[in-house]
């Protein structure tokens, strides 16, 4: 029993995001492996798992950002086109890892840019003021406003987005995404740079909007946050889905806890192959010294090792550099995209 089932009975939910089989990879690296996942109508599902399991690829791979090299993503019942803004379109919102808000716009107008894709007069006829603009401005702000009342940052709306507090920016994020009306919204470590009661203010904040109808998944490291807050949590080590289940079931789970201290265990994915990898090289290498110098290499067996251990090290192949540099970047507190442009 790897992977457990979902408790919950989907035979009477309605289905909102269904993620089939997806698989993400980057040359030789495979980011995401054959991901299953569904999100019902009602319901906060947690997506857990340490650095560089594959968290925020399998959230580009939702929302189009990237097309997954396998696999296929419907979203109440229609496959998805993998373009960000269709997506957007169809009822998928988000928010990044990164803040990314117009710094130099106010806290009003970022909403409003969130709110584009549900006006019929469109991003340039509100940016050029055309024709037929004004009527709709009232009634977008009007419902900008609302959303901007909803996050508590109503008084805080001709500020320009840059002047705000690290947990406020977050916020005015999840108030963007909620322009757009979504049915389901992806948060991407929602409370990450946020004190404690920042952080709770978040949860309750989220449990509104679940309560207003948006399904949510969200990415979180705080355990205490996810376990609270989620009726469902996935967990990915390595690209792939190690278990999904209740929070008392994923809590309890040692896999999990060793998956976060970083322990082995038995049967952890990726495992089998890096000790085969491994095997299949120290016996090449042997080989090769054997034949080379066959006293040599019986005598200094310690050597052998340790020159084993440095070419592993020694080099490194593009998708690792670039891997590097994603992780790199993702770490700090840069503004700077790191993903793809969501235009
Ligand atoms: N555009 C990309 N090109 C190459 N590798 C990538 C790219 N995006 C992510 N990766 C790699 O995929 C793996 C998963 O990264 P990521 O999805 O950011 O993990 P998480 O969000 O769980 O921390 C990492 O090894 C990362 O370096
Ligand atoms: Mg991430």
């Amino acid at each position: 029993m790897n992977t457990m089932t979902t408790t919950t009975d989907t035979t009477t939910k309605t289905t909102v995001l269904e993620a089939k089989g997806v698989t993400m990879r980057f040359g030789g690296l495979t980011a995401v492996k054959g991901v299953d996942l569904q999100v019902n109508a009602g319901e906060i599902v947690g997506l857990i798992g340490p650095n560089g399991a594959g968290k925020t690829t399998f959230f580009n791979c939702l929302t189009g950002l990237y097309v997954p090299t396998e696999g296929s993503v419907t979203y109440k019942g229609t496959v998805l086109p993998p373009k960000p803004h269709k997506v957007t379109e169809a009822g998928i919102a988000r928010t990044f890892q990164n803040i990314r808000l117009f710094h130099n716009m106010t806290v009003l107008e970022n909403v409003l840019v969130g709110r584009h894709t549900r006006t019929k007069e469109g991003l340039w006829s509100a940016l050029l003021r055309g024709p037929g603009f004004k009527k709709a401005e009232a009634a977008s702000e009007a419902r900008a406003m609302e959303l901007l009342e909803f996050i508590g940052l109503e008084h805080k709306a001709d500020h320009l987005a840059k002047n705000l507090p690290y947990g406020e920016q977050r916020k005015l994020e999840i108030a963007r995404a909620l322009a757009s009306d979504p049915g389901l919204i992806l948060l991407d470590e929602p409370t990450a740079g946020m004190n404690p009661q920042e952080t709770r203010a978040a949860e309750e904040l989220i449990f509104a909007i679940r309560d207003k109808g948006i399904a949510v998944l969200v990415i979180e490291h705080d355990m205490r946050f996810i376990f609270n807050l989620c009726d469902r949590v996935a967990c990915l080590v390595q690209g792939e889905k190690l278990i999904e289940g209740t929070a008392s079931e994923v809590q309890g789970d040692e896999r999990v806890i060793a998956a976060y201290l970083g322990t082995p265990f038995e049967g952890e994915p990726g495992a089998a192959e890096v000790a085969e990898v491994e095997a299949a090289e120290a016996h090449a290498e042997a080989e090769a010294e054997a034949a080379a110098e066959p006293e040599a290499a019986a005598e200094t067996e310690t050597e052998t090792e340790a020159e084993a251990a440095d070419e592993d090290e020694a080099p490194a192949t593009d998708a690792d550099a670039e891997a590097d540099a994603d992780t790199d970047a993702d770490s700090t507190t840069s503004t700077t995209s790191t993903e793809g442009e969501a235009k």
